[in-house]
């Protein structure tokens, strides 16, 4: 394993956004995004994502260059349409409008239809918490989960993200799939060469599918599928991430009359065809209910309630949401990106396509 500097990375992925043609403020927005999934230890939407961008650039079915056209625009809502441009440059230009609407109106919120893959839902609820707001997102993402009881993979791994200032020295942020996994993180099992735990995903017969890479081609060929938030059982709630899930497809499809479900394949006639996923952005303006200052003593006293409860046995520590991310982002900075022999692989392979030099790895 290398460690890179945290600031190589960065500049490494701005320079291959700018090669693919993405213009050099986005490029930069896009570097920034994937460069904080590092830094919060989320290795699966970092520089580990950053080949699926470009695949996806080079085969025609995202845009460099984003143009965004809006629908409707009313005093706290507002659609766009992304015309199949940059997720993370959407995202950002999605939930900065949120929070001008937020500041003025109390709460804001942006439905986007035909955008692409945004990254880590995190970094645009950390924008609202930036500005003394709570902020909401949630997108859909290609279909790879059933319905309970069901094995077609229909539902994407639909995150949900929900971030609130706290006095803690980090905000509550909750950033995490409908589903028990989402594929970053078997992509990441696979470049590590280690299997899948079995509750993760199903074959037809319901039984956990464990080879990383066979999985990977399972999943495209639906031969497999992720299991939602709960597992295959109601007994063990399944049900539950079932329903949350569906409540990410209805807030990124029906408000925007986006697509939906199977439509998010990504192929069209057998060819790959734009993604055509949907996100939806919120942002509530504490100073419109209370004090901004009361509301964090309150969060962060919540957040210390549960940190102090009792513990198991043999468990040492009670982690709040956003507290473990908080932590890593400082070893990072310290230590550098951890980028191994595959990653390294596909680093090199873009730089010799792009003409950009690879000596940083060395
Ligand atoms: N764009 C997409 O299509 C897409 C799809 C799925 C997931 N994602 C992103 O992938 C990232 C990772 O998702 P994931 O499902 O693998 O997340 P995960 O399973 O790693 O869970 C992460 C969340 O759980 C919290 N957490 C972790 N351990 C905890 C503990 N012991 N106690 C309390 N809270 C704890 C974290 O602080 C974080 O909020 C997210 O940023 C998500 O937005 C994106």
């Amino acid at each position: 394993m290398k460690y890179v500097p945290v600031e190589t990375i960065e500049r490494f992925m701005k320079d291959v956004f700018v090669k693919l043609g993405v213009p050099e403020d986005d490029a930069k927005t896009c570097a920034e995004v994937l460069i904080t999934s590092d830094l919060r230890g989320i290795e699966s939407h970092g520089i580990g994502r950053l080949k699926m961008y470009y695949d996806r650039i080079l085969q025609g079915i995202q845009k460099p260059k984003t143009c965004i056209d809006v629908i409707q625009y009313k005093k706290a809502t507002a659609v766009w349409d992304g015309n199949h441009g940059m997720g993370h440059v959407i995202g950002v230009k999605a939930m900065q409008t949120a929070i001008d609407k937020a500041a003025e109106y109390g709460m804001g919120s942006v439905a986007v239809r035909n955008s692409t893959h945004y990254g880590i839902a995190g970094y645009y609820a950390l924008m609202a918490v930036k500005n003394n707001m709570i902020g909401l997102t949630f997108t859909n993402a290609r279909p790879s989960c059933p319905p309970l009881n069901g094995f077609t993979p229909l539902l994407g791994t639909n995150p949900i993200c929900f971030g609130a200032p706290s006095d803690e020295p980090y905000p509550f942020l909750y950033d995490a799939a409908t589903s028990i996994s989402q594929r970053g993180k078997i992509e990441q099992l696979e470049r590590e060469e280690k299997s899948t735990p079995p509750s993760w995903a199903i074959n037809r017969q319901g039984e956990g599918v464990t080879d990383s890479s066979q999985l990977l081609v399972d999943l495209v060929e639906k031969k497999a599928a992720l299991v939602p938030l709960g597992g295959i059982e109601e007994e063990t709630g399944g049900h539950k991430g079932y329903g949350l899930s569906t409540m990410v497809e209805i807030l990124c499809a029906a408000l925007q009359e986006g697509s939906f479900l199977y439509q998010l394949k990504g192929k069209e006639h057998e060819k790959p065809a734009p993604y055509r996923l949907g996100h939806f952005f919120m942002a509530l303006d504490i100073s419109s209910y209370i004090e901004p200052a009361r509301c964090r003593e309150i969060t962060g006293s919540i957040m210390r309630t549960l940190k102090n409860a009792e513990k198991l046995p043999g468990r040492n520590k009670i982690c709040i949401a956003g507290e473990k991310e908080y932590y890593r982002e400082q070893e990072v900075r310290r230590q550098g990106v951890p980028v191994n022999a595959n990653l390294e692989k596909k680093i090199l392979d873009m730089c010799r396509h792009l003409d950009i030099p690879g000596d940083f790895l060395t």
